[in-house]
């Protein structure tokens, strides 16, 4: 491992390295207006949800340590504190890259990228018209991180409406992650895309209290075979299996060598207890 003291040796690789690191992000675009009414479009990766209540998103934009200027979208919301979030799918991209241009103050990303614009109904800024999900936000707080350039400026926004295409909405109101196609920004050039085989669901360990990857018995633990998802499988488990389970369970496997290589594919396969009841019989049995 390389070890990076940014305190001793300096931060300039810092950009590069967490920008490839944290990673994926998802995008934004911020739709902003100036005091004359000119409208920017701009998108910005360095951008979250941080709580619901109040729903509130922040993204930053970073000051250019080339030309020490501050974005214009950060300009535009120091003079019109709203701003229209928009979320970028993957038809949207290039264009998306294209509104990235430095443009001139005053100049519409809306008109050079191609994107259309919708009036909001809260906020001055528009939102764009080919984005599954806009959020008309309020800017709460802008807390610059200093003074040099390179530094961001988190703008923190409230979001005051929602404006979902329905295509996209399921019964439960949440957005249908398989539909979205929504897009990722990694480092350097590298995009990612939440579509197809990059999905994969995880359930949420909230109604039940795994018994940790701690409580498996050693033998488990040190498999060269069983990977760390396997084991945090495992350690999801609520209890582990009794002695008599174990003992008078019939789940076996004819090539005992390979009984690791079974469990892992039962573990795959989602009948985890069965695995760790072969895994614990094999033990018992060795
Ligand atoms: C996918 C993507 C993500 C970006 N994320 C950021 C970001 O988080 N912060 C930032 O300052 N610039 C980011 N940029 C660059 C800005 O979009 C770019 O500097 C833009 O010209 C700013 O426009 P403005 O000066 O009109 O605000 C990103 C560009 C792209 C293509």
């Amino acid at each position: 491992m390389k070890t990076i003291d940014f305190e001793s040796e300096g931060n300039r690789q810092a950009y590069a390295l967490l920008s490839s690191a944290i990673a994926p992000r998802p995008i934004a675009f911020a739709s902003t207006i100036d005091q004359e009414g000119r409208v920017n479009l701009s998108p910005f990766s360095f951008f979250n949800v941080f709580g619901a209540n109040p729903p509130t998103l922040v993204f930053a934009p970073v000051r250019s340590a080339r030309s020490m200027q501050d974005k214009d979208t950060l300009l535009n919301v120091k003079e019109v504190p709203e701003v229209a979030i928009s979320m970028v799918t993957y038809s949207m991209v290039e264009q998306m890259s294209l509104a990235s241009t430095a443009y001139e103050k005053g100049v519409n990303e809306y008109r050079k990228s191609g994107f259309h614009e919708v009036p909001s109904e809260k906020i001055k800024p528009p939102y764009v018209k080919e984005s599954p999900a806009s959020f008309e936000c309020r800017v709460v707080q802008i807390i610059e991180t200093g003074p040099e350039g390179g530094a961001g400026s988190l703008v923190i926004c409230e979001v005051l409406v929602a404006h979902v295409d329905e295509d996209f909405m399921k019964p439960e109101g949440v957005l249908d992650a398989e539909k979205l196609d929504l897009v990722g920004r990694m480092g350097e050039n590298w995009y990612c895309r939440a579509n197809g085989e990059a999905l994969f669901e995880v359930e949420k360990p909230i109604r039940k209290k795994g018994i940790g990857v701690d409580a498996l018995p050693d033998f488990i633990k040190e498999s060269t075979i069983l990977t760390g998802n396997h084991l945090g499988k495992l350690g999801n488990l609520e209890r582990l299996p009794s002695d008599q389970e174990v003992q008078s369970s019939n789940i076996m496997t004819n090539d005992q060598d390979k009984v690791h290589q079974v469990a892992k594919q039962m573990i795959d396969d989602g009948e985890v207890m069965e695995a760790l009841i072969l895994l614990m019989k094999k033990k018992l049995n060795a």
